[in-house]
Parts: C-alpha cells; sequence; structure tokens
C-alpha cells in the first residue's frame, strides 16, 4: 500500500493531513537518501579532487537528468537548481525581466496569482518603468481565455502564470496560452507549484518557457527546487545573485565571466542533499506509476467534493475544481476558527488567504479554507473530516478560543 512508504503517515495514524498544497510527506527511500548522505558520503560538489567528492558530483549532476526527463525538457543546461519555487520565480523577474524589459513594456498576470509570482514583478516594473496588467477573472475565480485573448498585446512582453491557481485549484491551459503569447512575441513563466505534483508536465508540448516549481510539494525535501528555462532564455538572463561557482573569471578591474546555464545561476555551495532526495522523489513516483496515482487522487477529489458538496453549513468556493484543492467555508463562522476546531479533531488544512490577497477581493472573503488532496490519502479520512464538518457550530469552535 502506497501509505506505507510514508514514515508520517505510519507514524502519526490518527492524523488526518489534508494540507499536501502546502507541502507533502516525503516517503522512506527520499529520507533514507539525505540520511545516507549526511551519515556515509558528506563532501561539496564539484570542487574536490577526492573520489568521494567526484561520486556525489556526479549524482547530483544526474539528478539534472532525471529532472530533465520527468519534464522532457531538451537539456540538462536548462535545469537550474534554486532554493524552491519562490527563488526560480525571482530568478525569471530578476534574471530575465530586469534585462529584458523597459518602460511601458507589459507583464501580464492573472488575479488570483499566489505572492510569490506576482511580487518580484512589482520591484522589476519599478525599476524598468515596466507595467503590471491583470487578465480579470469570472466571477467564480477561474480563469477566462477569452479575458486573457482581450488582455494581449504587443505590448505585453512576459505572460506570468500559475499552472493551478494555489486557492482554487483550476488547471489553466498552458499550451493553448504560449500558443497565443508567443504570436505576440511575449515569453510565458509558469509556475507550477501546484501542479508538479498532480500532472504529468512536459515543457515542450507546453511550449513553456520559464517553469518553476519546489522539491517539497513533488513529495521531496524543502529549501531546492527547479527553475526550467529554455536555453537561450536563461543564456539571456543574468543571475541574481552572484558568488563562487558561477563564474569562469574575474579580475581587479572588474571584468566578470560567468559560467553558462545552469551553473551560472547557482552561486555558492548548493542544497547537494535536497537535489539528492528531489532526485530520488522523482524516481520513487516513477517506480510507483505516477499517472496511476494522479487517477487515484482525482478519484479522491471527485469524492470529496461530491461528499462536501451535500453539507449546508458549507460555502464550495470551487465545485468544478480539476486539481485535487478544495476551498470553502463553513457559513457565519470565521475560516481560522474553524480550522483550530478541525485541528482539535487531529485534521490539518489551512486557511485565510493563501498567499493569493488579491484573489480574496474577487471571492469577496476574508479567508477560507483550503484542504488538498494526495494520492495517499483514503476515502475513508474524507468521511471521517466530512463526518466533524458536519457537526462544526460557531459555539464549539468558541469553546477552544475562549
Ligand atoms: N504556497 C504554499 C501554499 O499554497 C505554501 O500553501
Amino acid at each position: 500500500m502506497i501509505r506505507d512508504k510514508f514514515p508520517m503517515l505510519k507514524n502519526n495514524p490518527s492524523l488526518i493531513y489534508f494540507d499536501n498544497a502546502a507541502t507533502t510527506f516525503k516517503p522512506q527511500e527520499v529520507i533514507a537518501k539525505i540520511n545516507e548522505f549526511y551519515t556515509n558520503s558528506t563532501t561539496n560538489i564539484n570542487r574536490g579532487d577526492y573520489d568521494l567528492s567526484y561520486k556525489i558530483s556526479n549524482e547530483f549532476e544526474n539528478v539534472r537528468e532525471i529532472v530533465r526527463t520527468f519534464i522532457n525538457a531538451t537539456s540538462v543546461n536548462e535545469i537550474v537548481f534554486t532554493s524552491g519555487a519562490s527563488a526560480s520565480l525571482n530568478t525569471v523577474a530578476y534574471g530575465y525581466g530586469l534585462t529584458n524589459l523597459k518602460k511601458g513594456d507589459i507583464i501580464l498576470t492573472s488575479e488570483s496569482e499566489h505572492s510569490s509570482s506576482i511580487l518580484p514583478w512589482f520591484r522589476v516594473a519599478d525599476s524598468t518603468g515596466a507595467i503590471i496588467k491583470y487578465i480579470p477573472l469570472e466571477k467564480d475565480g477561474s480563469f477566462s481565455i477569452e479575458n486573457f485573448k482581450k488582455s494581449m498585446s504587443d505590448k505585453v512582453k512576459v505572460v506570468a502564470l500559475a499552472h493551478i491557481s494555489n486557492v482554487l485549484g483550476y488547471i489553466i491551459d498552458i499550451k493553448q496560452i504560449s500558443s497565443i503569447a508567443h504570436s505576440y512575441g511575449a515569453i510565458v513563466s509558469i509556475d507550477a507549484a501546484q501542479s508538479i505534483g498532480h500532472i504529468k508536465i512536459d515543457v515542450k508540448d507546453m511550449d513553456v518557457d520559464f517553469l518553476s516549481f519546489s522539491a517539497h510539494k513533488l513529495y521531496g525535501p524543502s529549501g531546492v527546487g527547479v527553475l526550467y528555462g529554455k536555453y537561450h532564455l536563461l543564456e539571456s538572463s543574468n543571475p541574481y545573485f552572484y558568488g563562487g561557482g558561477s563564474n569562469i573569471t574575474y579580475d581587479n578591474c572588474g571584468n566578470l565571466k560567468l559560467k553558462n546555464s545552469p551553473y551560472k545561476f547557482e552561486s555558492g555551495t548548493s542544497n547537494i542533499e535536497g537535489v539528492l532526495g528531489l532526485g530520488r522523489a522523482i524516481e520513487f513516483l516513477n517506480e510507483n506509476d505516477f499517472e496511476k496515482l494522479i487517477l487515484k487522487e482525482k478519484e479522491l477529489t471527485r469524492y470529496f467534493i461530491q461528499e462536501i458538496s451535500k453539507l449546508d453549513n458549507v460555502i464550495l468556493y470551487n465545485p468544478k475544481t480539476d486539481s485535487s484543492i478544495i476551498t470553502f467555508n463553513i457559513k457565519g463562522i470565521f475560516a481560522q476558527d474553524v480550522c483550530v476546531y478541525l485541528n482539535r479533531h487531529n485534521i490539518c488544512v489551512r486557511s485565510g488567504l493563501h498567499c493569493a490577497k488579491i484573489l480574496a477581493k474577487v471571492l469577496e472573503t476574508e479567508g477560507t479554507i483550503r484542504a488538498s488532496i494526495s494520492f495517499y490519502n483514503e476515502k475513508s479520512e474524507i468521511d471521517r473530516f466530512i463526518e466533524v464538518l458536519k457537526n462544526v457550530t460557531l459555539d464549539k469552535c468558541l469553546e477552544d478560543i475562549l
């Protein structure tokens, strides 16, 4: 059974973990890989002239190939290791945006984006005079391809969007977006934080220019992520931080020659154990038939939606979600108070604005509750959750607080 491969689930049998959009649990193999690095194989990489360093340097570089295959990139030189999706998105904004945008250019994004996808562009707009524009959402918060088409013009140079909204779970059609954006000469930067662990990603098929994700939402460790970029775009971008390992030479006149991608973006000692753990996480998904796991997750989500829709005390914001994110409120009770109550029943969900503060205004809410499913969840957990939710009242929630 897939659950048995996750120590967090085995060691916490009464915990219901529905916060997988925030982070996922790690399979034993990933933990063992990191443990092995610290217990038997600790070394720095690409710097030591000794066997241990060669061995781990090779393993580290091999993870680039594992990631390349997983997302179907053309070359390992298009795979940059970062500290996570936020660092990847910042690298696109500062690396590509600052170098290539000018006054009056438009950065097109949507009202449902996560802060990490929007805020770096605020800084780029300040520095370059570029303008940020938002594609209006539908009333229910869903993305409208028609509104996207209407928002496009020759002035749009960057389209920055999340593949899956971290609040509403809607999946957008990146292939169509890329095709339209490219016809205007714009590049497309995709925040795949919420999709990487739940959809089979093919960067070539989507024809995306940049794609960012974190390992910790892909059953890997925290503090490590990936920036995929088409090679020529990475080459026309500058790193946003500098240091050892990323340069070929520099001198006391200020001349600097950087390495090519991906190394020019990887100054300093990398999160070596994190990258090795990421590689193991992807191998784990491949070995356990990732596509089948995705189908199980979809079935669980459909069941969750079906059952929660029966509750009269629930406002469901995304009944048509096509991912494993379900967002709702309990009528008349503040989202966080409900979460505190759920916590008392050993249930983990997230409440609040979910780092998507513009979307809250569109949805006219001060916060929502988000449950997010993984393939290791079970129908019985959903049943228990629904039972608790059915009986929640304001008084019961406040009992915890007062
Ligand atoms: N970005 C993560 C989330 O949506 C942390 O919860």
